[in-house]
């Protein structure tokens, strides 16, 4: 952001040093910024010593050929054996690797030993289907163990596996089943969302008669509703896994092996199957899981609320927390079935000491109110993750007082499906926090914010996020299209990687990310941030959520429109409209000042949890409202546009 009094928006002074004891005895102290800063490579080559190599690697980063990085080249590893079989032959076999929540209130606990007897039968299921290295496997299923399975069994092998979201249409499946190529779907009967049933097989057959690669279905018997099977093609997971031998030799693959494909949200155009390899992408997932979290695999409870669909399940439910040999819940359902305080009963019920979440459940949380959370003991608690959006200053408060009892230190974690793991973050023993600031790079990684001449920004103030050196668990292209890739991330910013987020340093040096830059407004010659307006909104105590868009304007460009949830206790009216307005003036400066607020009762949100602001945006110019298909509820629009008075 150039205008310089701008550059003062975000007047958050409130700082929370790590609570001493934590201090004391954390993973990682402020010794690793120094050590990474002085041989970031050096730094990187120890972190891989963590894994269990067949073959150590002798080369760290090969970059001939930027953007196209290979990392511990001449290393060979299995992904499986470093998750699962080493922590049973280093005796922690008994240790619970994962304990099951499912929504109906079933629960299972999975120890080392039996998962990977699991995945050695899964491994073994897979080769009788005729799926060899290489290959790549569409899974297509609820958040239940065998998520965790399937994904693990296909890494085992070598194939690439493609996770889709379960909350995706037969047609969004179909073009990533094609677009990968896979030659099996691993899938489910249904599962439990919302109190009921929800089927998830019918999505595959229809999604198959476009997809005729396909060779086999393999099916999990879930929910044990009425589901129409295919003969020769489709086959139930416990027909042909639990029949295996549990035996199964992992071999190693190249540290360059292809271990998945993952299909980012966009919100236009073609989807981009981000490709992630093995070596570097373990080596950064386990180790960011061990730093950022301070996980000690002995004590702690760790909990993922995001979904397996997502690049958060990806390395931090599965690749990371397991190559660590942590002890995780997974819960398959929903936060408000059947009470909402179902999380909260889930934390009090297994001891759950890092709890890993996004801003919009916790704006939620906020919104269904602080006496629901207030019945459980969550005294356990002791480090609270954030990730997936920038966390709204006031959120962040209240997820620190309400959930981590005044003193669990919160991490805001940045990062992106592109990225593999996490970038940008506080250290829980190190940092003294910043409520809305994800802060520094980790150590051993290189960001900084330049203008759009590429010019690094002074501190205090704004612009483009972007690396400036490649990182282990980068994405390594954008899977059949090394143009695309090239053209998306490496050209913007001749030799540095574009995010594609807006982005502030502060007087200290700290980065504050501002949201997409699509997503940055234009009035009257200032660039303002829909992220800094939807915080100074949520500052408000009237307000629980808000959504913040430019929309065209005779005289400024672009005009602020505001979208506002209030909290139950507040009612809309004309004179609240207008306290919102100065509001935003006081806390922000009066160019901030939204032209107008709009109280509505919900937001469009992708699947993921991401606000849709073009389609807001539509609204507010008085346009039919675009393509919502990637919507998570297809009706939100119908019902934004009843609760508001015709356009003036
Ligand atoms: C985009 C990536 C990273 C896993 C989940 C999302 C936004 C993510 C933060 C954060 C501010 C954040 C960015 C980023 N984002 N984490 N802590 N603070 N913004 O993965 O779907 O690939 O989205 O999410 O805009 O570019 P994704």
């Amino acid at each position: 952001m150039s205008n310089e009094s701008l550059a003062n928006l975000l007047k958050e002074e409130r700082r929370f040093a790590p609570p001493a004891e934590l201090a004391a005895a954390a993973n990682v102290t402020a010794a690793a910024y120094a050590q990474a800063s002085e041989d970031r490579l050096a730094f990187w080559a120890e972190q891989a010593r963590r894994l269990d190599w067949a073959t150590e690697p002798t080369e760290t980063l090969d970059w001939s050929n930027p953007p196209f990085a290979k990392w511990f080249a001449d290393g060979t590893l299995n992904v499986a054996h470093n998750c699962v079989d080493r922590h049973v032959e280093a005796g922690n076999g008994d240790r619970v690797a994962i304990h099951f929540e499912g929504e109906p209130g079933d629960s299972r606990a999975i120890t080392y030993a039996q998962l990977k007897d699991e995945v050695s039968r899964a491994a073994n299921a897979l080769l009788e289907l005729g799926v060899t290295k290489g290959d790549r496997v569409a899974v297509y299923l609820p958040m239940i163990p065998e998520a965790v399975v399937a994904m693990l069994a296909c890494a085992r092998i070598g194939a690439t596996h493609s996770v889709v979201f379960g909350g995706f249409s037969a047609d969004a499946v179909a073009s990533r089943i094609q677009d990968a190529d896979a030659k099996l779907v691993i899938t489910a009967d249904g599962g439990y969302r919302r109190g009921k049933a929800t089927a998830l097989k019918p999505a595959i057959d229809e999604a198959l008669t476009k997809c005729p690669q396909v060779e086999h279905v393999l099916v999990v018997r879930r929910t044990g509703q009425d589901t129409a099977f295919t003969e020769g093609r489709d086959v139930w997971w416990h027909d042909i896994v639990e029949r295996q031998s549990a035996e199964h030799t992992a071999e190693a693959h190249d540290a360059e092996h292809p271990l998945f494909i993952l299909y980012t949200s966009g919100t236009t155009g073609k989807p981009k199957g981000i490709l992630h390899t093995t070596g570097g992408y373990l080596t950064q997932a386990a180790w960011t899981h061990h730093a950022v979290f301070d996980l000690k695999p002995e004590t702690d409870v760790y909990w993922c609320t995001a979904d397996i669909g997502w690049v958060t399940g990806h390395s931090y439910i599965v690749y990371g927390p397991l190559a660590n040999g942590a002890t995780q819940v997974i819960y398959e359902g929903t936060p408000d079935t059947p009470h909402q305080g179902r999380f909260w009963e889930i934390v009090q019920k297994y001891g759950v000491t890092i709890l890993y979440t996004a801003p919009t459940a916790i704006r939620t949380f906020m919104k269904w109110g602080d006496d629901i959370p207030a019945k459980f003991d969550l005294s356990s608690l002791r480090v609270l993750g954030s990730v997936g959006e920038p966390i709204n200053p006031e959120a962040w408060v209240w997820y620190r007082e309400h959930i981590g009892a005044g003193k669990a230190p919160i991490v805001d974690t940045w990062w992106q499906t592109e990225t593999g793991a996490m970038m940008i973050s506080p250290l829980p023993g190190v940092t003294t926090t910043k409520p809305g600031s994800a802060q520094r790079a980790l150590p051993g990684i290189a960001a900084t914010v330049v203008d759009d001449e590429a010019r690094e920004v002074p501190d205090g103030a704004g612009g483009y996020l972007v690396l400036t050196e490649p990182w282990p668990s980068m994405l390594r292209t954008i899977w059949g299209d090394d143009q695309r890739y090239i053209d998306t991330y490496w050209s913007r910013f001749e030799g540095r990687y574009f995010a594609g987020d807006g982005a502030k340093k502060d007087e200290d040096g700290d980065i504050w990310l501002l949201g997409r830059v699509d997503d940055v407004m234009l009035v009257s010659g200032h660039n303002i941030s829909t992220t800094e307006v939807e915080s100074a909104l949520v500052g408000h105590p009237a307000v629980a959520e808000s959504a913040v868009v430019g929309a065209t304007d005779a005289t400024t460009g672009q005009a602020i429109v505001a979208f506002v949830i209030l909290r139950g206790t507040a009612t809309d009216s004309p004179e609240l409209v207008e306290e919102l307005r100065a509001h935003v003036g006081r806390t922000l400066g009066p160019i901030a000042k939204p032209k107008q607020v709009k109280v509505v009762g919900e937001l469009p949100k992708t699947r993921s949890g991401k606000i849709m602001r073009r389609l807001l945006r539509d609204i507010a110019e008085g346009r039919e409202v675009g393509d919502t298909t990637t919507l998570a509820d297809s009706n939100v629009m119908n019902l934004i546009q009843s609760q508001l008075p015709a356009q003036g």
